[in-house]
């Protein structure tokens, strides 16, 4: 691999949710030969690097995201040989690999936490976690009053053995995800080994899950609206354990990064994560969370710009997710064509994300321009649905397994004679097939993969900057140097485009005027751009 040219800082990266990308043995379930047949397929589609979600052993409570071993592959995913084949194939096709690690809970099953119910109160085993005495008399209520993001408390208590007293354990997830105590050494010295064997094995990057929740006020005090200090979000000790697994990354060859995921308040508290000597990127939602508004996309857009050149760092743009609802349904109105609405503005947010300096985030099956699905009650399997006793609807709607082929079993998820997909795919799933698409030169694969192309051949040349133009009400224009306009429509009336030549439009309209709930690019000269396409 080449040394040390911040491939990160304008990447498009690729989220493969692995359970759900392509089934190679037939139990329904994706895994990573299934990933290796379909690199070709990434490369095409023109990205530069591939997040992978959780492989490792797991009982799968919230889907790989509870891990038992983290230095070895969960069977129903392959081998640690299938990981290193996915690896070199990857290489080979120019993409890089970043893996998830998921340092602030470990599954219940894993031997650290097993051995921490045995031992007892007071144990060092116990200390490794967040074990405490309940509140009350004889302990009966929680330590205090954290909320797990599934819904319910935060607390899961355990009987005391003979003559031992009850504790409690924390879980700001589901109680088979037990927090690990990042007070403790042992935990720090535990993470660090598991960090040097996946480098070892040649990843390029670490995605950190929860990124912002690894340290605890250690007084356990209950949450209180308007606290100044959060008691377990963006404490400062968390810098901390960045900047020793940064120093990590940096000793070895090559360009390995990290992003955190991580929540703040503002811009600002994010750009914290990547300080110098910290995160190389964090994921910034707040587009993720916006509503269809230009004038939302300008701020966010502003804001993030700011907060990260503070510090000299990149920042990375996010329109989906396996946590959240695709973005077709959620720019979808509401109607009989409330989905085709969305897919015209989910192209155009593309074009605005694509066109902006940094690194581009895009999840597995944005490129189809996927819906969110309805999941029946019955075959939701997401443990926030689970727990929370259907008050939250889960994330099972955006997870369903990518149709490949209209014609094929599982629309080609899975090979001939294999068990159903392990979420249920609509029966109209197949017209939006990867097969279907790569026939139709007007699909939004076909679409997705020339934005992509420009983005790297002729974009990847502009300088880093970039100037939000004054606009119409309802429109956002963005310039960057030389000669390149992005421009984007979100009002409800025809919008007039810039003076100069029509590069890319994300919609099939394109006319002397933008239509409303669309984005196109531009040249205004400047470049020779037309023989760099
Ligand atoms: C992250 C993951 C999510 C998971 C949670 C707990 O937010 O993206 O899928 O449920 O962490 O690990």
């Amino acid at each position: 691999m080449p040394g040390r040219d911040e491939w990160w800082r304008n990447a498009a990266c690729y989220e493969v949710y692995l359970r759900s990308f392509a089934d190679s043995d037939g139990d329904g379930i994706g895994d990573l030969p299934g990933l290796r047949s379909r690199l070709r397929y990434l490369r095409d589609l023109g990205v530069d690097a591939l997040w992978i979600t959780p492989f490792y052993p797991s009982p799968q409570v919230d889907h790989g995201y509870d891990v038992s071993d983290y230095t070895d592959v969960d069977p129903r995913f392959g081998t640690l040989g299938d990981f290193d084949a996915v690896l070199e194939g990857a290489h080979q096709m120019g993409l890089r690999v970043i893996i998830d690690l998921v340092p602030n809970h470990t599954s219940a099953q894993h031997t650290g936490f097993r051995a921490a119910m045995a031992a007892g109160p007071g144990s060092p085993e116990r200390g490794r976690y967040h074990f405490r005495p309940g509140q009350g008399r004889g302990g009966l209520r929680p330590p205090n009053n954290w909320r797990s993001a599934f819904g319910g408390p935060a607390w899961t208590r355990v009987p005391g053995a003979e003559g031992q007293a009850d504790e409690w354990y924390l879980h700001l997830h589901h109680q088979e995800q037990p927090d690990l105590n990042w007070a403790s050494p042992a935990v720090g010295d535990e993470f660090e080994s598991v960090l040097r064997f996946w480098l070892d094995r040649g990843v390029d990057g670490l995605r950190i899950d929860v990124a912002m929740c690894l340290a605890k006020d250690p007084r356990y005090p209950d949450l209180r609206r308007g606290d100044d200090r959060h008691p377990y979000h963006n404490r400062p000790e968390v810098h901390e354990i960045y900047g020793r697994w940064r120093a990590v990354l940096d000793s070895y060859p090559g360009d390995r990064m990290m992003i955190a995921e991580a929540v703040a308040p503002d811009a600002a508290g994010l750009a914290r994560y990547v300080r110098a000597g910290e995160c190389h990127q964090v994921f910034n939602f707040a587009w993720l969370e916006t509503r269809w508004s230009a004038a939302d996309f300008r701020r966010i857009i502003k804001d993030t710009l700011d907060a990260v050149r503070a510090v000299n760092a990149s920042p990375t743009w996010v329109l989906a997710s396996h946590d959240a609802v695709r973005t077709v349904s959620r720019y979808a109105t509401s109607g009989p064509n409330g989905n085709a609405v969305g897919l015209e503005r989910a192209r155009a947010a593309l074009l605005v994300m694509l066109s902006l300096p940094g690194s581009a985030y895009v999840f597995q099956g944005e490129e189809l321009g996927l819906p969110q699905v309805d999941v029946p009650p019955s075959a939701r399997r997401d443990p926030a649905w689970v727990q929370s006793g259907g008050s939250m609807p889960g994330r099972d709607g955006c997870r369903v397994p990518i149709p490949w082929n209209k014609g094929e079993q599982s629309c080609g998820f899975s090979p001939a004679g294999s068990s159903a997909p392990w979420l249920p795919q609509p029966q109209s799933w197949g017209e939006l097939s990867v097969a279907d698409q790569e026939r139709d030169s007007s699909s939004t694969l076909a679409f997705y993969r020339k934005a992509l192309r420009i983005r790297r051949t002729v974009l990847g040349g502009l300088d880093d900057g970039v100037v939000i133009l004054p606009s119409a009400p309802g429109t956002l224009v963005l310039a960057r140097d030389p000669g390149f306009i992005c421009v984007l429509n979100c009002g409800s009336r025809p919008a007039r485009p810039p003076a100069g030549d029509l590069i890319l439009s994300s919609t099939h309209r394109p006319g002397s005027l933008l239509p409303p709930n669309s984005a196109a690019w531009f040249h205004t000269g400047g470049t020779n751009w037309v023989s760099r396409r």
